[in-house]
């Protein structure tokens, strides 16, 4: 006990430390980190528990979670020597639009409870590193606000196919109104999964105070500024719904639809004008459905091992479904992604980019948006060293040739 009570005193005073230090040490901090991994550790120290889990978690065992990660180690890459490589071009297209790197931003809600710079930060980093941020429809900064951050950004606006229309119709005028470019349908969430880390901490929306986590809010005394100061940890779209953030988190489960199917994509295609681009799909005849049905791109996605524990690790379901989809849509991967080189493999399975999403929140948690921008830079980099040491000169030209499976790792 005498031990457990001056570990926590020595962690409060140095996060004490941190509060105070100044803006040079803490950037160098961060660009001292190397990898999503270290960018992960730098967030866990950030974060009361309970928030770290709720980003880190996956579903029931975390499988799933698992598997998407392994999946990359168990294929290599096979490089090409003595190819002038100087140069390489990370560069790629998304839906017609050019973006410098083939990482994309993924939707993640309730990200003001991670960092008060929220989805605004993520936006605006996703933005200075040339690429796409998707802003969940589940977001702690609105549909306005999030353009108001990032200006000049390529956005894109997820949604569910919820059970009530005309809250979607709404939300969709308010993304065309802001120039959200696509819809992303998110279609992996009949229901809400056990999320066993989330259960264990009686994690909630807003976060409730017991013993507990008032203990780990004293421990981590710049979250809990921040949190006090700014609140920002309920859905600020569907803000006026309920009248606190407590009745806004019910009345959400309540409005996701496990009746919902084809049909009610025919009719989301039918009602939105712009790109359609539909996550979650891990089979090929699901994603030819999908491509059928008027969908500009799918994401080959597990929901980041949080919704079906079980699923398969989305690199060892892309092959088919890019053959089912050829070249009807894009096909784009989430889950899993946590180095550049992972982008690599995916790409040469056939994922056009990648999106990622617990790497930028990771950063975010450490750093805010300069932190989710520093974890983007750090894939960028590892694709430019995995490309110029497998003689690739650009993304756009890797194939099937460049990976072959190794068993484990
Ligand atoms: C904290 C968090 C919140 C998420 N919220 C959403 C969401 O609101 N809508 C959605 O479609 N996906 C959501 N996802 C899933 C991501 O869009 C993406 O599929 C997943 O994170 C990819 O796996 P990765 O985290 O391993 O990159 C969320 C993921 C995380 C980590």
């Amino acid at each position: 006990m005498h031990d457990l009570l001056s570990v926590a005193c020595h962690q409060v005073v140095d996060s004490l430390r941190d509060v105070a230090r100044p803006a040079d040490r803490r950037r160098q901090r961060l660009a001292a980190l190397g990898s999503v991994e270290e960018v992960r550790s730098a967030a866990r120290s950030a974060l009361p528990r309970v928030i770290f889990d709720f980003v880190d978690g996956g579903a029931a065992d975390e499988v799933t979670l698992r598997r998407n990660v392994e999946a990359f180690d168990r294929l290599a890459l096979s490089p090409h020597v003595l190819v002038d490589v100087s140069d390489p071009d990370l560069s790629t297209t998304v839906l017609g639009g050019g973006v410098d790197v083939p990482v994309l931003g993924a939707p993640t809600g309730l990200c003001g409870l991670v960092h008060v710079d929220g989805e605004a930060g993520l936006a605006r980093a996703m933005q200075d590193a040339g690429s796409v941020y998707t802003l969940a429809g589940m977001s702690s900064y609105s549909i306005e606000e999030v353009r108001t951050a990032a200006p000049r950004g390529r956005l894109w606006f997820q949604t569910y196919l919820w059970r009530d229309d005309a809250i979607v119709d709404g939300l969709m005028a308010r993304a065309v109104e802001c120039d959200y470019e696509a819809l992303v349908v998110t279609v992996d969430v009949p229901r809400s999964a056990d999320r066993r880390r989330d259960r264990r901490h009686r994690f909630t929306v807003p976060p409730r105070l017991i013993p507990r986590s008032v203990v780990d809010g004293l421990r981590h005394p710049r979250w809990t500024r921040d949190l006090l100061q700014h609140s920002r940890v309920t859905a600020a779209n569907i803000a006026g719904m309920g009248d606190d953030a407590v009745r806004v988190a019910s009345y959400v489960d309540s409005q996701f639809d496990p009746s919902a199917s084809w049909d009610d994509l025919r009719s989301l295609r039918a009602r939105w004008k712009r790109p359609l681009v539909v996550k979650g799909i891990l089979r090929p005849d699901d994603a030819a459905r999908a491509v059928a049905l008027g969908a500009d791109a799918v994401v080959v996605s597990n929901h980041g091992g949080r919704q079906l524990d079980q699923a398969p690790a989305t690199l060892s379901v892309l092959p088919a479904i890019a053959e089912a989809v050829g070249d009807r849509a894009e096909v784009y991967l989430d889950s899993g992604v946590r180095r550049g080189s992972d982008v690599l493999k995916a790409r040469a399975l056939g994922a056009r980019a990648c999106l990622v999403g617990r790497p930028i929140v990771y950063g975010l948690g450490a750093a805010g948006g300069a932190g989710a921008r520093r974890a983007v830079d750090v894939l960028a980099e590892e694709l430019r060293v995995a490309m110029m040491l497998t003689g690739v000169r650009a993304f756009d030209d890797v194939g099937p040739g460049l990976v072959e499976a190794v068993g484990s790792a």
